[in-house]
């Protein structure tokens, strides 16, 4: 009778938490703390170092941070674009942001001499730096054997080495402090090997390594860091324009369209400030049926290997894409 109460127990709980984790669009943790966690305006009179925030995920996690009034700096290349994203922060604030409250810096991360003056310029307009939000990065569709090694390194110098060259920058400057928050924009591709992204899916692993090396190395001494990576899975964005391919100097140059199973830039923007609020380690976000295939992918290897079989690259492709792969493109590309 006592196992037979065990196992429906378990049985239960089985169930109710795979119901639960296919209505989500984002893992356990990060959902129970936008439900019952501190708000995002915790972070009121902080100060938030954006990368990569003239679109896409940077941009609403800029705007989500702003509706609460907290001061921002604002990086990337394109000084126009910056501009735009800092009016609408501006504006969506409420009148809890002013012109100077929102710090516009134009820099080209892959001029790695540039990363410390920008900074330097942050900390001097607001006084403190509270969290390094590493978020611009390019991903990649390419076949596998055919990509070219000026890629690899190109792409590993801007979402690898950029990021760890300025969070470096960032963790001297926190340890004069005692205590600071860095957080990267790694991606699904960073947690399970996605096919026709070899470079990419290799770079969001190595954050993986650098940062999880980092937290670790920090426990229990002087300084009191938060280290958070956080791993989204298909949204829309510029994302698949900006793409590598295999070959140097090449644009995938592919669009979305509004048909496809993505998650809106808005919400990913918004469970990114939610993350930052919280100090969450790491979070998984993405549209059904992402978030009970990551729970199975990184709990039931074994379960994983066969869905992975049975399902193929082609319709794992597809389940990140929303269409088709063309192999001819992807091979001469
Ligand atoms: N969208 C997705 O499906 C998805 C999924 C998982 C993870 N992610 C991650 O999310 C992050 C943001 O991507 P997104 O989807 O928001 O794409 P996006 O709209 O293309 O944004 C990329 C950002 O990075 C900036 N950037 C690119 N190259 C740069 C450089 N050399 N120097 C400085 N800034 C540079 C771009 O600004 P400028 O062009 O103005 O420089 C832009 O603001 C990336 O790290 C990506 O890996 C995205």
């Amino acid at each position: 009778m006592f196992f037979t109460v065990i196992g429906v127990g378990v049985f239960c709980y089985g169930v109710f938490y795979s119901i639960l984790l296919c209505l989500l669009d984002c893992d356990l943790q990060l959902a129970f703390y936008e439900k019952f966690g501190k708000s995002v305006r915790r972070l009121q009179g902080k100060v938030v170092f954006i990368t990569g925030a003239s679109s896409g995920i940077g941009e609403h996690t800029a705007i989500a941070l702003a509706k609460h009034g907290i001061k921002l700096v604002l990086t990337a290349r394109r000084q126009a674009e910056l501009e735009r994203v800092k009016q609408i922060c501006i504006t969506s604030s409420g009148g809890k942001l002013t012109n100077n409250d929102v710090l516009v810096l134009p820099m080209d991360l892959l001029d790695f001499n540039s990363h410390k003056k920008v900074f330097d310029l942050a900390v001097q307009h607001f006084g403190q730096i509270d969290i390094l939000f590493n978020n611009a990065g390019r991903s990649q569709r390419a076949n596998w054997e055919h990509i070219d090694m000026t890629v690899d390194k190109e792409l590993f110098d801007l979402d690898v080495f950029s990021v760890i060259n300025l969070t470096r920058i960032a963790i001297k400057y926190f340890s004069t402090k005692g205590y600071g928050h860095v957080a990267v924009n790694s991606s699904i591709a960073g947690v399970v090997g996605a096919p026709y992204s070899g470079t990419y899916c290799g770079a969001k692993h190595a954050i993986h390594g650098y940062y999880n090396s980092l937290r670790t190395e920090k426990l229990g001494t002087d300084l009191q860091l938060t280290v958070s990576v956080i791993c989204p899975g298909p949204t829309f964005s510029n994302f698949l324009q900006e793409s590598f391919t295999g070959t140097a100097g090449q644009k995938y140059g592919n669009t979305t369209v509004s048909t496809d199973r993505r998650m809106t830039g808005e919400r990913c923007g918004q469970l990114c400030a939610v993350t930052l609020a919280n100090k969450i380690n790491e979070c998984w976000l993405g549209v059904f049926p992402l978030i009970p295939f990551v729970y199975v992918a990184v709990y039931f290897p074994v379960i994983r290997d066969i869905v992975l079989k049975v399902f193929g690259p082609k319709r794992l492709f597809k389940l990140r894409d929303s269409k088709d792969i063309d192999l001819s493109e992807v091979q001469a590309i």
